[in-house]
């Protein structure tokens, strides 16, 4: 006998059901409404890519969760972990032609050997948004407003989530003024965006082994208790146009954001529900300087990164597990099998009128027909029995009201 197989699918791998798929579409609808509402143009690419783009220095941690292999031909074979190294590759190869700045968008598959946690999976979808080749802090504004936007979409609103605010050049204006020269800078990042993940303590040997003294780990905590932005007068400008733009209420100021990602250069956001209770919710910002890291013309960039997931779990809690499911389409009934032809006529006759219908495949007792129509999320139903098909005339209920209205079968 043949070996029995495991039905679940590969750990931290997701199957989508009907049920799942009714969620992922509400999610994927309002990326999409909340692009194309702000002028965004899609693009998309292969979920491989080659693993050199995708590699990162050590100590960041996506470079350490990337799937890879060798092919046939040993090549050096990557999935994707997020869509950013990607879009600088697409832009790179076509940066003559391109007229910036430009403002595209995906939903992308990535995967991620994570450890498995709440709101952590191997595999995410992650719908981005970026502006290429646009230095001012009105890209950051489109951006951000963009994914406020399909969250309110979503049905949320500022009351359920914040976006904390900072930015990685203010954050290295204060370092600097402490006399922590640059070139340490980015090891001071990697430590600090490890904070509320492991103890204070933890963080400061991080800080020392970057080559800081006591006095200048001192300092960098000292630093992360700032609680004003107006030393920066680009998060001011930010804070300003989202105030004109109606989404002030959705943003805070937090200096304790630092993004995991090394290519960011300026402001960087991360979007969190307002009881603490979720992972990040989308995640992004400046890299002005990954085109030229891959070997690109010198390009601003400002984007984010939200994840299906999150998200996913917010909406289930917030606005409960059936908030998804919406009547819609016409279920289509018939008692014997001699009402079989004139039922398939009706659901072609209303096919071609541009409804969707969902034809029984057996006959069935009215009752049976009617609570299984109910259940299916049908709109409208229509049962036919001899003496509808006799008369040339049947009834189509409304599910929601009960009403009935009468309707010709030719
Ligand atoms: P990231 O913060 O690594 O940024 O990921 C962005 C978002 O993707 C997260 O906030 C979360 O919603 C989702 N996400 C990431 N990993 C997982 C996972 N293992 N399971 C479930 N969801 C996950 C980036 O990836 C940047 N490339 C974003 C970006 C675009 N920056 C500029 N442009």
């Amino acid at each position: 006998m043949a070996e029995k197989i495991s039905f679940e699918a590969p750990r931290g791998m997701r199957d989508f059901y009907p049920e799942d798929m009714l969620w992922r579409n509400k999610v994927f609808d309002a990326f999409r409404a909340a692009g194309e509402a702000a002028g965004f143009e899609p693009y998309d690419s292969c979920v491989v890519e080659s693993y050199e783009l995708l590699a990162r220095k050590a100590g960041e941690e996506v470079g350490e969760q990337i799937y890879h292999f060798f092919d046939k031909s040993e090549r050096h074979i990557a999935l994707r972990a997020e869509m950013t190294p990607t879009l600088a590759r697409m832009v790179a190869q076509r940066q003559k032609e391109l007229s910036f700045p430009i403002k595209w968008t995906t939903i992308a598959q990535c995967f991620r050997y994570e450890r498995m946690t709440k709101g952590r999976k191997r595999e995410h979808y992650q719908w981005n948004v970026d502006i290429i080749g646009e230095d001012s802090i009105l890209a950051e504004v489109e951006v951000i407003g963009a994914a406020c936007d399909a969250l309110r979409r979503m049905g949320l609103t500022s009351a359920d989530f914040k976006v904390h605010v900072s930015s990685r050049k203010f954050l290295g204006e204060l370092l600097a003024k402490s006399g922590i020269a640059a070139d340490k800078h980015a090891q001071v990042f990697l430590a600090l965006d490890k904070r509320g993940k492991m103890p204070d303590s933890e963080i400061a040997a991080m800080l020392r082994d970057g080559g800081l003294s006591d006095a200048e780990v001192e300092a960098t905590f000292g630093i992360m208790e700032t609680k004003s932005y107006e030393a920066c007068p680009e998060l001011v400008e930010l804070f300003r146009l989202a105030g004109i733009a109606g989404f002030a209420d959705c943003l805070e100021f937090d200096i304790g954001v630092i993004r995991g990602l090394s290519y960011y250069t300026g402001v960087v956001f991360e979007c969190f529900d307002t009881k603490g209770e979720f992972r990040a919710i989308f995640g992004g910002g400046r890299y002005d300087n990954l085109l030229t890291t891959i070997g690109g013309e010198p390009t601003s960039a400002v984007g984010l990164g939200f994840g299906d997931v999150v998200v996913t779990e917010l909406l289930k809690s917030r606005l409960g597990a059936d908030a998804a499911k919406a009547k819609k389409g016409i279920a289509v009934g018939f008692m014997f099998p001699e009402q079989r032809d004139a039922a398939v006529a009706l659901a072609a006759k209303l096919r071609r009128e541009g409804e969707s219908v969902n034809l029984s495949l057996r006959s069935q007792k009215p009752k049976k027909f009617f609570s299984h129509a109910d259940s299916g999320g049908a709109a409208k139903a229509v049962f036919l029995g001899p003496d509808d098909v006799e008369k040339g005339v049947a009834r189509m209920k409304d599910m929601e009201t009960r009403e009935e209205k009468e309707i010709s079968l030719t």
